[in-house]
């Protein structure tokens, strides 16, 4: 029902500028004006991962909500679990307008939008907001960048985990948006071991992940999972955006600057994780995100090796119901294979 509404607003929301849409749909958020999207409750999707239960395995992937203003709506939204940020310790504006583009033909969209985000304090005090009336049973991660004048990554990570760490029920290392020059270069091993080991003395008791690019070789894979291993991280996130441009993408869509997800990054993350679970022994728990839009989707990333997943393309292409949609189909799909619990269903394809 809400979804085939969605389908009918889609073309007048396609016709203005992506990140309007964006803002309006926060607005609406806020105001509380979103339908209801229904509730999935089954014990068969919930799952215990680094200390924390999730109800369902279907998460709000960062960027959606950078200063932590709709983790409340977010989570009405059927989500099990929603990641906000990327917040950087000061406020910034990111590149210039227009940074976020769609081509809706393959259910894709680039962006550049390089952190904007309103910094630390108003993050701060919006997650501290949260917490005095949390949503029940909700789990909220939340994401940290660099600002992009520093220069040393370990201080601003420091400082957002020192803030922010109390607030989190877990925190994410962003080292993989294309947008922020030097970022993706953390992800080298020497680089990833040194910035790990200073983050782990901070975090404390709070889970902490990293969050990686789809655009690194399996032999840097194999380096990044061993560093992974080594630092006890509690989780990887596979994957940000991509530099890839696929041939089937619409011509000047194509040749916008930055990082491409939806679709046809789909295949590339999902090989990414099923290549992690391998080189971790299915020891190190994944979030496998990347071109999710069904439940079909969420389930070929889970038997891929994905404890989690999570989607933020496939809410602009199938509007908010797309969690619910996602939860009550998966339930299908493990009757169809006589599963009782998600867990069975993790890692199991090439097993
Ligand atoms: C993103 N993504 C992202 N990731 C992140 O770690 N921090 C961020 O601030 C953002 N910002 C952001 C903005 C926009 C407009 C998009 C489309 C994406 C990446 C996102 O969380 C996810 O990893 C990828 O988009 C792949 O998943 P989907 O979109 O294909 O489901």
């Amino acid at each position: 029902m809400l979804s085939g509404l969605y389908k009918l607003a889609r073309p007048a929301l396609f016709q203005i500028d992506a990140e309007t849409a964006h803002g309006l749909m926060i607005k609406a958020m806020k105001a509380g004006a979103l339908p209801p999207c229904g509730k999935t409750e089954s014990e068969k999707l919930q799952q215990k991962l680094f200390g924390l239960t999730f109800k369902n395995p279907v998460g709000l992937a960062a960027g959606f909500d950078k200063n932590a203003e709709v983790i409340t709506p977010i989570l009405k939204m059927d989500f099990g679990f929603a990641e906000a940020g990327t917040v950087t310790p000061k406020p910034q504006d990111g590149n210039a307008r227009p940074r976020i583009f769609r081509d809706p033909k393959n259910e894709a969209v680039i962006n550049r939008m390089g952190f904007p985000n309103k910094g630390l304090a108003v993050f701060k005090t919006n997650i501290q907001n949260y917490r005095k009336n949390p949503v029940k049973g909700g789990i909220v991660g939340i994401n940290i960048g660099m600002n992009k004048d520093q220069t040393d990554a370990a201080a601003d990570y420091t400082l957002l985990i020192r803030e922010l760490k109390d607030y989190a029920d877990y925190l994410t290392v962003n080292i993989s948006s294309p947008n922020t020059p030097g970022l993706r270069d953390l992800q080298q091993k020497d680089n990833l071991a040194a910035l790990l080991k200073t983050l782990m003395a901070e975090r404390g008791t709070t889970p902490l992940l990293v969050k990686l690019a789809p655009d690194l070789t399996e032999a840097q894979q194999e380096e990044v999972a061993g560093v992974l291993m080594a630092a006890k991280v509690d989780g990887a996130i596979l994957c940000n955006t991509t530099l890839d441009r696929p041939e089937i993408l619409a011509p000047g869509f194509r040749d916008e600057k930055g990082g491409l997800s939806g679709t046809p990054v789909r295949a590339k993350s999902t090989a990414a994780i099923r290549n992690f679970y391998r080189l971790t022994g299915g020891k190190l728990p994944i979030i496998g995100v990347g071109g999710i839009s069904s439940a079909t989707h969420a389930y070929e990333k889970i038997r891929a090796g994905a404890s989690l997943v999570q989607l933020y393309t496939g809410l602009v292409y199938e509007g908010p119901a797309v969690a619910h949609s996602i939860n009550t189909e998966l339930l299908k799909l493990m009757d169809r294979d006589g599963l009782t619990s998600i867990t069975q269903a993790v890692g199991t394809d090439g097993q």
